[in-house]
């Protein structure tokens, strides 16, 4: 049976809260695997019918080592290892089936909104999930959060619950190819 796989990283917690939500959401479709890239799979097995992935905004794009750092600094994170992330897990990943369907999220501050425009975190993944040989399969998807360190603001969880289910119908209907 085909599953989805959903690859984030998470510095404080609330893009791991988007990608279990996503997972629910994507529940009536198929199964859903959540995983941290720190402990993701570098091969992508061929059963993965749709490959979810997505992070924070740092600094206007994915986290680096040089802004997990400065997380570490400024906000005392806990991070034991800041050069392996979601950035290095696509770069070194490989994908048993190649055009298989993927979809990019990413968290950002609710702050000014030309500031918030600046952020390119989603673009940067779907850019790399297509250097992976994946198709993209449904425009990327941005969550709000209230703060650097969270949490996510009002009813963000619930639409991470719902872009899931729409992936999920995207590929049972065949809307797009699994
Ligand atoms: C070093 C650093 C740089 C950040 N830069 C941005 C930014 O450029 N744009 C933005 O919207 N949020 C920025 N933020 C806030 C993050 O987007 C926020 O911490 C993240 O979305 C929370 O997700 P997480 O709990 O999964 O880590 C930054 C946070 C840190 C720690």
């Amino acid at each position: 049976m085909t599953r989805a796989l959903i690859v984030y990283e998470s510095i404080f917690g609330d893009a791991r809260v988007i990608a279990h939500a996503i997972a629910d959401g994507l529940a009536d479709a198929m199964p859903a695997d959540v995983v941290a890239a720190a402990d993701a799979p570098a091969e992508i097995d061929p059963d993965v019918g749709l490959l979810v992935v997505g992070g924070p905004n740092h600094a206007f794009g994915m986290p680096r080592p040089t802004t997990r750092q400065s997380a570490v600094d400024q906000n005392d994170a806990h991070i034991t290892d800041t050069h392996t992330g979601l950035h290095e897990w696509l770069g070194s990943a490989r994908l048993t089936q190649r055009g298989t369907p993927a979809a990019a999220f990413d968290t950002r501050g609710s702050g000014h909104p030309v500031l918030t425009r600046m952020d390119h975190a989603a673009k940067t993944e779907e850019k790399l999930l297509g250097k992976l040989g994946a198709t993209i399969a449904a425009p990327a998807e941005h969550f709000f959060v209230t703060g650097t360190e969270g949490p996510l603001a009002e009813g963000e969880e619930e639409r991470a619950r719902y872009w899931g289910r729409v992936l999920g119908e995207l590929l049972t209907t065949g809307a797009v190819p699994g």
